[in-house]
């Protein structure tokens, strides 16, 4: 078996010229992502979320992407989660989209702010029940003494519920990160990688360099 702590991959000769790069971010994002997609990555919008608590110190997890607006990247979570409580006390974030498959990563730095109550409604009402009946069960982070203590607790839920529908729950919902730096990093050969870079200017607009790799 060979030792995937020595591998060397070669990323390919497939280019990220400047002419190619969109002068919108966002929508380039949306075309990597399509990309991405089509090219069969898996779960194309799973993406690893990084907060930071009280102290300064770093944590990442992944999360998944469930819209892009002009505002940024969404997602949904318990807002009682080690990630939530980070946001809401320090909304500085930074998520990786890691598309190792298509020699792809892309970086984004922003600040978190919770969704409008109405859109987490609007989200919560499309998931599984399966789901919406685990977000009540599940306080999200904390310690639990046994699987059969939150299995049961899913039971009393459903229990609870049954013959209704199951509302969201105060405490989960949705965050937008709003992006004020966006990288596209594209593998090349021997490791002269292409980096373009996007940053928030302070008109509003986007400022576009390229890094070396
Ligand atoms: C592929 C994948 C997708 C995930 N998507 C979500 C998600 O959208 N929301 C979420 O709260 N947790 C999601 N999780 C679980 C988180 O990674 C994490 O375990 C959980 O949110 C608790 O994180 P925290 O304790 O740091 O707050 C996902 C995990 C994986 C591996």
């Amino acid at each position: 078996m060979s030792d995937p702590l020595s591998q060397h991959t070669d990323y390919g000769q497939l280019p990220l010229n400047d002419a190619d790069v969109l002068d919108d971010p966002l929508e380039q994002f949306r075309l990597w992502l399509a990309n991405a997609t089509d090219s069969h990555v898996s779960e194309p919008n799973a993406m690893v979320l990084s907060t930071v608590d009280a102290e300064g110190s770093p944590s990442s997890r992944t999360v998944l992407l469930r819209a892009i607006d002009t505002a940024g990247f969404e997602f949904f979570t318990n807002y009682s989660s080690i990630k939530g409580r980070e946001l809401l006390a320090n909304p500085a974030a930074a998520l990786v989209f890691p598309w190792y498959a298509i020699h792809r990563q892309v970086l984004v730095q922003g600040t978190a702010r919770p969704v409008a109550a109405a859109l987490s409604d609007q989200y919560f009402a499309t998931r599984p029940r399966g789901s919406q009946i685990a977000a009540h069960a599940s306080e999200q982070s904390q310690p639990i003494a046994s699987r059969a203590l939150l299995e049961q607790r899913v039971t009393e839920i459903e229990e609870e519920f049954e013959g209704s529908d199951v509302p969201r729950p105060d405490d989960w919902g949705g965050f937008v990160i709003e992006p004020h730096t966006i990288e596209f990093w594209q593998g090349r050969s021997s490791r002269l990688h292409d980096r373009v870079r996007f940053v928030r200017a302070a008109s509003g607009g986007w400022e576009r360099m390229r890094l070396q790799p």
